[in-house]
């Protein structure tokens, strides 16, 4: 007798993204376990090395390295991971950049690469699945990784906080948009989660700012697992009736 399981992704191709580390890497071995095959992208190329080697995969894994803040170039990428894997289903955006500047230090470079790479690839990834050549044509499923700060401020975070922002207005009206194709598109806002990201931030803290920022999360810090099962939730048939929303995954950060 084989057990029920709601979450599994049997024949299901996904395309995640920022799959060399932390939420992204994560949201991979999960979807793998629950049966899905997967395209993986990233800049980093010894990320996806490695992730190849920890799932042991073989085909059912294709590794694409690019620099998703080429977005002219991401019609190319979806391309070619289409050509190796076959229609996707879904694509999972996790790459993401954030850097922590005085708005007086800020320069115009910096900031248009946050949005370049946390808001306009996932357009671009949003509006390649949505082409006949690119979608299967069922169990379509879009999410993208926001942040409690698309939701609240936080000093020297102006750039990260309107890509995040952007990211979940984006998400509500493509997902209007993309309803009668049967392609659902959500986002989950995360909290302070531990990852190599995370830890770029916690270097600049000392241990009484540390102590603080953990307390703001009523169930102490997140692990980049405790997002991808939220992941694995909207993209699986769990969330079927789940579109336009972003799903707060913050250890209660935001509740007060
Ligand atoms: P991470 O730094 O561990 O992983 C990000 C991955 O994205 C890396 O593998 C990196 O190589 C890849 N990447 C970055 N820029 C890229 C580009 N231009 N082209 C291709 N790949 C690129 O970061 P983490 O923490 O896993 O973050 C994932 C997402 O979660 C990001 O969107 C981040 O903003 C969001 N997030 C993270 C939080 C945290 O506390 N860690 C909190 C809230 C949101």
């Amino acid at each position: 007798m084989t057990t029920f399981n709601p979450l599994r992704l049997d024949g299901r191709h996904i395309l995640v993204t920022g799959a060399s580390s932390g939420i992204g890497r994560r949201t991979a071995v999960m979807l793998h376990a629950l049966g899905a095959r997967l395209s993986v992208v990233d800049r980093d190329e010894a990320g996806l090395v490695s992730l190849g080697a920890e799932l042991s995969a073989g085909e059912a894994v294709a590794q694409h390295v690019a620099d998703l803040s080429d977005i002219a170039g991401i019609e190319a990428l979806v391309g070619r991971c289409v050509d190796a894997g076959g229609r996707l289903h879904g694509v999972v955006h996790c790459a993401g950049i954030q850097a922590i500047v005085p708005v007086r230090t800020l320069q115009i470079d910096g900031w248009r690469r946050i949005f370049a790479v946390n808001t306009e690839a996932a357009l671009m990834l949003g509006k390649c699945l949505s082409s006949r050549k690119v979608y299967a044509g069922q169990h379509g499923a879009i999410v993208f990784i926001s942040s409690v700060m698309g939701t609240v401020g936080s000093v020297g975070a102006v750039a990260y906080s309107m890509s995040k922002a952007a990211l979940d207005g984006m998400a509500r009206s493509l997902s209007l948009e993309l309803a009668s194709r049967g392609i659902r598109v959500n986002c989950i806002a995360p909290g302070f989660v531990r990852t190599p990201l995370f830890e770029q931030t916690e270097r600049l803290w000392d241990e009484e700012t540390k102590r603080a920022v953990e307390d703001l999360h009523p169930l102490g810090f997140g692990e980049a697992e405790d997002v991808a099962h939220a992941v694995a939730f909207l993209v699986a048939d769990t969330g079927r009736w789940i579109t336009g929303s972003t799903l707060v995954v913050d250890g209660g950060y935001l509740a007060r």
